[in-house]
């Protein structure tokens, strides 16, 4: 398809040179005439005094002429060589500077030579360098000029970037997608449509940010939710409703981290990578909406700047047996705790501690002391062992499993590390109330030394298993009995004499 504009400014561009043509031609043909016309008419008009100028008057008529001539030969040569014979034939886009420093230098070596056979005694050479005057004024003149166009030359040496590419420039941070850069001005085209020309000497002492075309230039999108909204679920929730927003790249997965923790809330980012990088405001407001809905659905809430005001209740009572009746049923599903009558089970409920530890979160350390052992309540765990620099996973527990049992029962470091694979809220259960079910419960005791045998044969061998040693569980049975009773008094006669006891005289 035609277009238009173009149509219009070549049959504009055809008008003038054809008026040029006709008129450059009419003063070579009638230059005579012309001579003798202007002469006869500056004298009817009384100024006699200009015939002898009438020369001069008409050579620089023809100087002018001549010259808007050889500008319009400069820019047909210009779009003949950089539009049809680069851009069409070779497939090479040329920058407007260098086409403006094509038309610059070929326009001056073009006027010098149409200048000297109009004016062949004037020596345009001396006049530039003899003329300090016409110096100082042309250099204060085209100061800002030349440092314009010399920025734009390095510019274009350096390439930092180029059209199509989105730029911020300097403190006032214009940001645009560049359209042109020409010898005076870069050109930019502002995500409000508006055009901003920052001159090439500005832009030369500014920085300069680019987010180059065809490059995955990361963006980012921030919100908050309440302190009592866990991190886990907020990332989860965020991370699967933006997988699939148009112009985020698939090639770098998004991410969705906290970024501080705030006045009124905990601060996330999303951290994305749009396909085009042009739209981003789009998908950043795309993203924030999605973000909205999801809230909504899985119950999370923004928090405010306000501030606010924590009244502290004690529990009411419904809510504690709520509570303590989940932690209830969750310990009597625990197959080990299944001897236990209603009422212990009930105690150790009210004898635990609930804690919540994030997804990759190491939470037991192997050679560390322990002293309590803990039931998984919602989540999972992996338990691992670190060897020759390299971790190796000897089992993962899920809801309902429990953990830390051996060196709370055999007094050893702990084995293993424990690590949580995902948010995982665990019932540490301590030292003294496990003593309080051994007293009542031999059975459990008994069933924990099998499990502790047979986990610690897991651990020395999971690569190669071997069977169960029933004379191993005994000996862990007799530690654990051992660890968990206190050694008998001392007999009086060997007991260390008190040095503030009176004995009476006999
Ligand atoms: P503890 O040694 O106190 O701390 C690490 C815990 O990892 C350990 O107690 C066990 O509860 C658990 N553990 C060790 N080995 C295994 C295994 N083979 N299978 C399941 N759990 C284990």
């Amino acid at each position: 398809m035609t277009n238009p504009r173009k149509n219009n400014k070549l049959a504009f561009f055809l008008m003038v040179t054809a008026i040029v043509v006709l008129a450059v031609y009419g003063i070579a043909c009638f230059d005579a005439l012309l001579r003798e016309g202007l002469r006869s008419h500056l004298l009817r008009a009384q100024l006699g005094g200009l015939t002898s100028q009438t020369d001069t008057i008409i050579d620089v008529l023809r100087l002018v002429l001549f010259s808007s001539l050889a500008y319009l030969v400069v820019v047909a040569l210009n779009t003949l060589v950089f539009d049809l014979i680069l851009r069409l034939r070779r497939g090479f886009e040329a920058p407007a500077l260098v086409r403006n420093v094509f038309s610059i230098v070929a326009f001056m070596v073009l006027f010098c030579l149409i200048f000297n056979v109009v004016f062949p005694k004037v020596n345009l050479g001396a006049l530039f360098t003899t003329s300090a005057i016409f110096g100082v004024i042309l250099g204060l003149a085209l100061q800002d000029t030349l440092g314009n166009f010399f920025a734009g030359i390095s510019m274009q040496a350096d390439r930092p970037f180029q059209v199509g590419d989105v730029i911020t420039v300097g403190a006032l941070r214009h940001k645009g997608i560049v359209e042109e850069i020409t010898w005076r001005a870069i050109k930019i085209r502002t995500f409000s449509n508006h055009v901003v020309l920052i001159n090439n000497n500005t832009a030369a002492k500014e920085p300069i940010e680019v987010c180059p075309r065809g490059n995955l230039n990361a963006c980012f999108v921030v919100f908050n939710t309440l302190y009592t909204d866990s991190p886990a679920k907020t990332i989860h929730v965020v991370r699967e409703a933006i997988r699939d927003v148009p112009n985020v790249s698939r090639i770098m997965a998004p991410v969705v981290r906290i970024r501080n923790l705030g006045d009124s809330g905990v601060d996330y980012e999303v951290k994305y990578w749009p396909e085009d990088y042009t739209l981003h405001d789009d998908t950043d407001a795309l993203i924030r909406q999605r973000i909205w809905y999801a809230f909504r659905r899985a119950n999370l809430n923004f928090a405010y700047p306000t501030r606010t005001l924590v009244v502290e209740r004690k529990p009411r009572p419904g809510h504690a047996d709520k509570d303590n009746a989940v932690i209830l049923e969750r310990l009597a599903a625990v197959d080990i705790f299944a001897p236990l009558s209603r009422e212990e089970t009930a105690m150790l409920a009210r004898a635990v501690k609930s804690h919540v530890y994030a997804p990759g979160e190491l939470f037991i350390r192997a050679g560390d002391a322990g002293s309590s052992m803990f039931v998984i309540h919602h989540g999972r765990v992996s338990v691992q062992l670190r060897e020759d620099g390299h971790t190796r996973s000897v089992a993962t527990l899920g809801e309902g499993a429990f953990f830390g049992e051996m060196a709370l029962l055999t007094g050893e470091p702990r084995s293993s590390d424990i690590v949580a694979l995902e948010e995982t809220k665990v019932l540490e259960i301590g030292h003294a109330a496990m003593k309080q079910l051994f007293d009542t419960n031999p059975v459990l005791v008994e069933t924990l030394s099998h499990i502790i045998a047979k986990r610690k044969q897991g651990l020395a061998a999971s690569a190669h298993p071997m069977p169960a040693n029933p004379a191993v569980s005994a000996g862990i049975l007799s530690s654990i009995k051992r660890f968990f009773t206190p050694p008998p008094p001392r007999s009086a006669a060997h007991a260390p004499p008190n040095p503030d006891r009176v004995t009476p005289a006999s």
